[in-house]
């Protein structure tokens, strides 16, 4: 008895403590393109963040570079906390696909999500794109919810398809892959601008 009222208080004082630290958190956080030598941090968040795929390290160091202006990573006093990374499709510019957003359980909850895929938009590099494409598993609650603010921010009509099936594609291996498709919406703030010069 002693010993489990000890655990619950020593939970509740690490959640307090949790708390504290979480609306600390994102006062002074820098989002930012990754660079070549955030490869490895970002191969680590990745892991503290199922039920992400953990790419290899050598994806994560393309993503930090060929992939670097369409991916937003978020730090903190030199710590990586956030990830996010994306590309314009090949033969679908005005699409924007993000591939896998990250958020460190600490600093969850604070739309820290929501702003890297904002910062991405945002960026001259996205001009012309209206479109946001992402894949969700049925399970990952957060991912949807995520993807379904950012279509309402964007005030834009979103689907749902299945993309990958998990006995076609995925040789049974890993759930069914739908395909969010977030648009067409203009940029806030930047489309609309550019439109009237
Ligand atoms: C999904 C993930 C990136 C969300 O990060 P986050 O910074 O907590 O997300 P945000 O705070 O920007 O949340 C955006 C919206 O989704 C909602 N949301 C986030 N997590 C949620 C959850 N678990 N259940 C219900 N809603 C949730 C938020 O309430 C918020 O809504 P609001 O705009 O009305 O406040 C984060 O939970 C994570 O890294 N998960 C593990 C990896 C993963 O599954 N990635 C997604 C697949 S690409």
């Amino acid at each position: 008895m002693q010993c489990s009222k000890n655990r619950k208080f020593v939970s509740i004082e690490r959640e307090l403590q949790d708390r504290k630290f979480a609306v600390e958190l994102l006062n002074d956080v820098v989002i930012r393109p990754p660079c070549v030598t955030d490869g490895a941090s970002v191969n680590a968040l990745i892991a503290r963040c199922p039920p992400l795929d953990r790419n290899s390290l050598y994806c994560n160091l393309l993503q930090c570079t060929h992939f670097s202006a369409t991916s937003a990573l978020a730090e903190q006093e030199g710590k990586v906390i956030g990830f996010a990374s994306g590309y314009r499709l090949p033969d679908e510019p005005e699409t924007l696909f993000i591939w896998q957003v990250a958020v460190d359980r600490i600093a969850r909850g604070r739309a820290l999500g929501k702003r890297l895929i904002f910062d991405i938009l945002s960026r001259p590099v996205c001009t012309g794109v209206s479109m946001l494409k992402t894949t969700v598993t049925q399970s990952n609650a957060a991912s949807q919810a995520m993807f379904d603010k950012t279509a309402a921010v964007l005030d834009a009509p979103h689907r749902r398809t299945l993309l990958f099936d998990r006995d076609r594609h995925l040789g049974g291996s890993h759930s069914s892959e739908f395909l969010i498709s977030i648009g067409p919406f203009q940029i806030p703030g930047r489309d609309k601008s550019n439109r009237r010069k």
